[in-house]
């Protein structure tokens, strides 16, 4: 039998790129795209689309029935610096989506669910460096509570009610197709964009700040890696920890100026500090790679060499 897939926020970041892949792999009829708007082209017209709430149970399980969905990936989320503008919005939609979906795999209307954490889960009580998958988390930002409670859900799904659930903690994601929206991590993506248009960029975080980064196609493959792995590999159901690399703004600027020399980088720290200053620095995933043979690929220069090509062409410079 043929999977079914559904993507919840397809028109986002990972949801638009996550689409294409998933067509490619699966074939375009068994592929459903959905947001809660139009506002990626790109995605609207390469299938099958349907618009959802994902905070709506009826809605989603209306696409469920209608395409005998099995498989849905839950990318639609608040992330973590519009969460803390609107903490009781970014509360709503992270939990009631995930609920609606588990209790659709609980019913048994879908038998695989995968869902998203983030690096967000820590705190500053966690150690900052190679961050264990077992460790203190105490997270200070709305999004990264409803991160972490998501975990214990999805766990307690597996565990009570045998839910199919698969999760990883994304670190801040690296890509050129779709803009990012609402996080901290996004100057990591703003950058390249600023480079490529004007040469320089004025950055939300201070020069030292070191968070745990990851390239598009490196965070594609490990969720599809960890979505086609075999049942019984998957030994954790709340998240695993998923590192790539780990850089701070300095770094990066040197790594673009290789290419662009006369690039040039400004700090101007706002609230966002205060959110990446809490998360880690360096993540151990020792366990995605013993349990499901997760390796990145991209390193920061492999990055920003694809960063500036693919933009140059996009902004035709
Ligand atoms: N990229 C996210 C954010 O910055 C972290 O998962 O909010």
């Amino acid at each position: 039998m043929s999977t079914r897939i559904l993507i919840i926020g397809a028109c986002g970041q990972i949801g638009s790129e996550l689409t294409f892949k998933l067509r490619e792999i699966y074939g375009d009829d068994n592929v459903v795209a959905s947001d809660i708007s139009y506002n990626n082209l790109e995605v609207v017209n390469s299938g099958i689309f349907e618009i959802i709430d994902a905070m709506d149970y009826a809605s989603v399980k209306v696409c469920v029935e209608k395409y005998n969905i099995d498989t849905v990936y839950l990318m639609a989320a608040m992330l973590s610096a519009t969460g803390e503008k609107y903490p009781m919005k970014a509360w709503d939609l992270n939990t009631s989506s995930l609920f609606h979906v588990l209790n659709l795999a609980k019913s048994k209307f879908i038998k695989k669910v995968f869902w998203p954490s983030s690096i967000a889960v820590f705190g500053p009580s966690t150690p900052k460096k190679e961050t264990p998958q077992y460790t203190t988390m105490e997270p200070t930002t709305v999004y990264g509570i409803t991160k972490q409670v998501g975990e214990r859900w999805c766990e307690y799904y597996n565990q009570k009610y045998g839910v199919d659930v698969r999760g990883i903690r994304y670190p801040g994601i690296i890509s050129w197709k779709t803009l990012p929206g609402g996080g901290t991590t996004d100057y990591a993506v703003e950058i390249y964009h600023e480079a490529v248009k004007n040469k320089a960029y004025e950055c939300f975080l201070s020069e030292d700040t070191a968070l745990p980064m990851l390239f598009m196609d490196d965070a594609i493959k490990a969720t599809v890696d960890i979505m086609t792995a075999d049942n019984d590999d998957i030994k954790i159901r709340s998240s695993y920890n998923l590192a790539g690399i780990t850089f701070t703004p300095k770094e990066i600027a040197a790594s673009i100026q290789k290419y662009i020399p006369d690039f040039k980088i400004t700090y101007k720290p706002d609230f966002r500090q205060e959110i990446a200053d809490s998360w880690p620095q360096s993540i151990d995933d020792t366990t995605a790679r013993k349990d499901w043979n997760w390796k990145h690929d991209f390193d920061l220069d492999a990055i920003t060499k694809e960063m500036l090509m693919q933009l140059g062409e996009k902004y035709n410079i």
